[in-house]
């Protein structure tokens, strides 16, 4: 063989086994992409939207029946973002501690708040607003240095080749071409949403069809491809990444081991203005605790007015995060899910080399902590953000048994936070537990 054939040889076995190589293994490994995401902790969810001119429920006013389409669709002339400040809203998600931030960029109705070349039923063309909402706030959030995710509505009841209209209304029930022309529109969007460079595309309302319908496989390897360091939700028929609990607070630890809670403030993912039922600061401090307990984030949710003012009640619990998290960043960002339940009455978490153990006390306690089943000699407790020593003892250590003693700590009043006080237990090694039944004297 001449030196020249066996060049081009090696050149067609290489592109061969390049192009043989599966989409899936081209991607970059799973733990890389996602490392960010695990060690975030704390997400903003942005509701926007043209239900926030009547204060209505975002796109299932109409599919349930509660508004007609076109009197629905007459929020876009009240939807004019007058006050739209993308670089506030930016820094007011950084100063609650968040690390990044998912804006619905469609949801079910179908109204891109970008300028999307797909239809027009965009806040360019149909708006008041008359300009792309998207573009500013990417750029904002860059200059942030928070990560952007991006919320996209697979499902678009508005679409006129969409197979659902309503809940009770179908446009059709099957016809290949029409659906074909949607998914094509789908993928044109979701091409157009690539040029944002977004770390995480949240999916939505995957459930009305199949994987193979929507193409999630194409839709996976279309986003990765060209955002190949992004990461995807779970809401993609079993494409995505990780887990999104919604609402309510996982009981025990989901399986997944990238997961987010998604939650509203109040009961309303859009604004709402007569719905005023908030948790309070407290409640969400506590809340972000118990994801940080089991290894998970949270995703809490803001509706801005349709002028792009925040409300002032989300702008309130928005600093009250951020005094809570700035003060304890060391036991947020970047720990691991905590210890069982029974050696600490209370939620827990393990700093990254699993050295330090950090309690979260949501309560006022009545006497010293306490962790049992602890094998650890502790080298160090101290209060996190104020730093203070905290005096501890071990007691009822039998020298014949395998169980340890209990360790109490004193955690005068003076230190405590006025909504989760947290403790740093300096191990002198990783975590070692014994978590067993017990044990009797056998002889001596
Ligand atoms: C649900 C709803 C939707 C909301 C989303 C947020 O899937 O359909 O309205 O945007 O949850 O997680």
């Amino acid at each position: 063989m001449t030196y020249k054939n066996s060049i081009l040889l090696l050149f067609i076995l290489l592109t061969s086994s390049l192009t043989n190589l599966s989409a899936q293994e081209q991607e970059i490994p799973k733990a890389e992409r996602l490392a960010w995401f695990k060690d975030a902790k704390l997400g903003i969810f942005i509701h926007w939207g043209i239900y926030a001119v009547n204060g209505i429920d975002e796109s299932w006013s109409f599919f349930n029946g509660y508004i007609s389409h076109d009197d629905y669709m007459k929020q876009l002339n009240g939807f004019n973002a007058k006050n739209y400040d993308p670089n506030y809203w930016a820094s007011l998600i950084k100063e609650s501690g968040a690390k990044y931030t998912v804006i619905t960029t469609k949801h079910h109705d179908g109204v891109a708040l970008w300028d999307t070349k797909q239809s027009d039923l965009n806040t360019v063309d149909k708006a008041k607003a008359k300009r792309d909402l998207i573009s500013p706030f990417a750029q904002a959030v860059k200059n942030e240095g928070l990560k952007l995710g991006l919320y996209y509505s697979l499902l678009d009841w508005s679409h006129p080749d969409y197979p659902n209209f309503t809940r009770n209304k179908k446009r059709y029930s099957d016809d290949a071409d029409r659906w074909e022309k949607f998914r094509k529109f789908n993928f044109g969007q979701l091409k157009e949403l690539t040029r944002y460079n977004p770390d995480l595309y949240w999916f939505d309302g995957d459930w009305e069809q199949s994987a193979e319908k929507w193409k999630a496989k194409e839709i996976r390897s279309l986003l990765l491809s060209k955002t190949p360091h992004t990461i995807i939700n779970s809401r993609l028929q079993g494409y995505g990444d990780y887990a999104t609990p919604e609402q309510g607070v996982p009981i025990s630890k989901p399986d997944n081991e990238y997961w987010e809670l998604c939650m509203t403030m109040n009961n309303s993912w859009g604004y709402q203005p007569n719905d005023t039922t908030y948790k309070s600061t407290n409640q969400i401090i506590r809340i972000l605790v118990d994801c940080i307990s089991m290894g998970g984030n949270l995703l809490l949710d803001i509706g801005p007015k349709p002028d792009g003012t925040i409300p002032k009640e989300q702008v309130e619990i928005l600093q009250g995060l951020g005094r809570w998290t700035n003060k304890h960043k060391a036991a947020i960002y970047g720990t691991r899910a905590g210890i069982p339940h029974g050696h600490f009455n209370g939620y827990t978490a393990l700093s990254k080399d699993k050295k330090i153990l950090y309690l979260y006390v949501d309560n006022k306690p009545n006497g010293p902590l306490l962790i049992k089943g602890l094998k650890n000699k502790v080298n160090r407790i101290w209060v996190v953000g104020n730093g203070t020593k905290l005096p501890y003892k071990v007691v009822g250590k039998q020298y014949w048994s395998a169980v340890p003693g209990l360790l109490y700590i004193d955690l005068p009043e003076s230190v405590q936070d006025k909504d989760v006080t947290v403790i740093a237990v300096l191990l002198d090694g990783e975590v070692d537990l014994y978590s067993e039944a017990g044990q009797k004297i056998e002889s001596n």
